[in-house]
This record gives structure tokens, sequence and C-alpha cells, in this order.
């Protein structure tokens, strides 16, 4: 039997409804414990990625300290969060567009959220709201995650990356975050990445350190992303400021990316719990007020 069509006016209310629900954007959170292991060139790259994909991708320099994902992507952003935190800018216009995404820039020396008061933080709620509307996947670059603002904001989100090095200072503080995290009820997966691994069989060997660590000392699962190659290209991006997978993209580390980027894709996204991010980023606002 074949199912009656729904009548055109259905049809249209169906289609008005998901215009103003809009489906709900997965967020992934980019942390690491130590700084300069390479987050935001994996955010961004990521993010570049997915867009060559298909998806609707925001990108979120929530770097407070060191926000450079402009940097990377090239872009000059006339608008950034410090402007939608101070209520001086709409989100909607202070999105810079590049290479296919869109990014919210940070602002260096911003507040650490915490710090932020009542008006900053309703604000921060509402913008996030409002991207999540508008996209398919939110990538946040949220700095190094040894900060307590940090680990709890990647609680909140619907997945987080951990990104280490093979260096034992950098896995050192990967695993301190993983740590972290676990302590967080709310948190969704942990996945780690290993990058400028040298070799394949080094990163295996790394993240699979990781991976029985965590299970044995915290009893958490931990995932296994994938790795992406030393490669001097990733610093030649930086320096040319044209993101790797667009100047680059048959280097080595950009191939790499697109695998991690391909992996994260055909991962199905968590199945929601405790109402979505929106409502853990609200607890966590509320929270640390
Ligand atoms: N896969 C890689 N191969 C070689 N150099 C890399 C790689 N990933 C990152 N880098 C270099 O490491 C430095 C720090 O990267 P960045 O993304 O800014 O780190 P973070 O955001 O963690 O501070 C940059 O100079 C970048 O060029
Ligand atoms: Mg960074």
């Amino acid at each position: 039997m074949t199912p009656t069509a729904p009548p055109e006016d259905q049809l249209e209310t169906l289609r008005r409804m998901m215009a103003e629900r809009g489906p709900a954007a997965r967020v992934i959170a980019v942390t690491s414990g130590k700084g300069g292991v390479g987050k935001t060139n994996v955010a961004v790259n990521l993010a570049v990625a997915a867009a060559q994909g298909g998806r609707r991708v925001i990108l979120v320099d929530l770097d407070l300290g060191l926000a450079n994902a402009d940097v990377v992507l090239g872009v000059r952003p006339t608008a950034t969060l410090a402007h939608v935190l101070s209520g001086r800018r709409d989100v909607a216009d202070a999105l810079t567009p590049a290479h296919g995404i869109q990014l919210l820039a940070g602002a260096s020396g911003l507040e650490a959220i915490a710090n932020l008061d009542d008006e900053a933080r309703g604000r921060l709620q509402e913008a996030l709201e409002r991207l999540h509307r508008r996209a398919d996947l939110i990538v946040v670059d949220t700095g190094a995650g040894i900060s307590r603002n940090v680990i709890e904001f990647a609680a909140t989100a619907d997945e987080t990356i951990v990104v280490t090095t093979p260096e034992p200072t950098s896995l050192v503080d990967a695993y301190a975050t993983i740590k972290l995290l676990a302590g967080r009820e709310c948190g969704g997966p942990v996945r780690v990445l290993v990058n400028q691994a040298w070799d394949r069989e080094e990163a295996d060997r790394v993240s699979a350190g990781i991976v029985t660590v965590a299970q044995r000392f915290l009893g958490r699962r931990v995932d296994r992303l994938g790795y992406v190659l030393r490669d001097e290209a990733v610093g030649r991006a930086v320096r040319v400021k044209i993101p790797l997978m667009i100047g680059e993209p048959r280097s080595l580390a950009a191939g790499c990316l697109r695998n991690v980027a391909g992996r994260v894709m055909r991962i199905p996204a968590r199945v929601p719990q405790a109402g979505g991010f929106l409502a853990r980023l609200k607890s966590f606002l509320s929270r640390s007020a």
C-alpha cells in the first residue's frame, strides 16, 4: 500500500517548523592539556574539512587567553566574541565567513567565563543558542584544558577531542585533562587525537597507552580518533595564513585531517541526554556564577 502524500498545507507546516526549529547542531570541543600542541590547527582544519563535506559549520574561538583561529584562517574579523558579550553586536552579525565556514572570532584578554557578569553570561548563552540553530556542526577551540573553566565548558559539549603530541609532557597533561573531564558526570564522549606524530606506529602506541591508562585508573572510556603526522606543511600554512585544507590539500597532514574529519562525521552524534548541549551550558553558566 502506498502512503498517501500529505496535503500541501501539511507539508508547508512541516517545512516552517523545520525552518523555525532547525536541526540541532553537534557541538565538539577541541581541547588539550598542554598549550601549543596543535589545537587551533586541528579545530580550524576539521571545521574546513567538514564544510568541504557539505556541513554548515561554525567555528567558535573560545580560547580566551590566546585567541588566534582568525590568524590561522587568514581573516580579519570586524567583530569578535567581545562585541557579543558586551552587547555591542548581535551574534549573527559577528560571524566572519572564511573558506566555507563561519567564524565567531575570539578576543585575547577576555574575562574567563567564570568571571563574566550576569549580563555577559546571558549573552553567551543566547549567542550559542542562536548559533546552535544555524549550523550542523559547531567546533569550539577551547584553549588548554587545565583551567577549570575550560574543562567545565568542554563537559557541556556533545563530545570532546583531546589533542596531544607524543611528547611525555603533553601526554601527562592530556591525561590530567581526561581525568578532570571524567569527574564531570554530564561530559560526553572523549576522543584522543595524536598530533605531530612521526609515524602511524608512534601515534597508535601513544593513543593505545592513553586509552588503557584511562580505563584502568579512571574507569573512563576514551576513544581513539586517529592521528595527524608531523608535517612542515602545517607551519607553512600558518605562515601564509591559508588553512592547510585549502592551501596544501595534498600534504600528509591534510590527508590525516581529512581522515579524522571523515571519522568524526561517521560516528553517530551522541544520544541526547539531560536536555542536550543548551541545557548543560545553562547549568554550567549558572553554576559558575
Ligand atoms: N601536525 C603538525 N606538524 C607540524 N607542526 C604542527 C602540527 N600541528 C601543529 N603544528 C605547529 O604547532 C604550533 C602550535 O599549533 P597551534 O594549533 O597554534 O597549537 P595550540 O592551539 O594547541 O596552541 C604551530 O606553530 C603549528 O604550526
Ligand atoms: Mg590555540
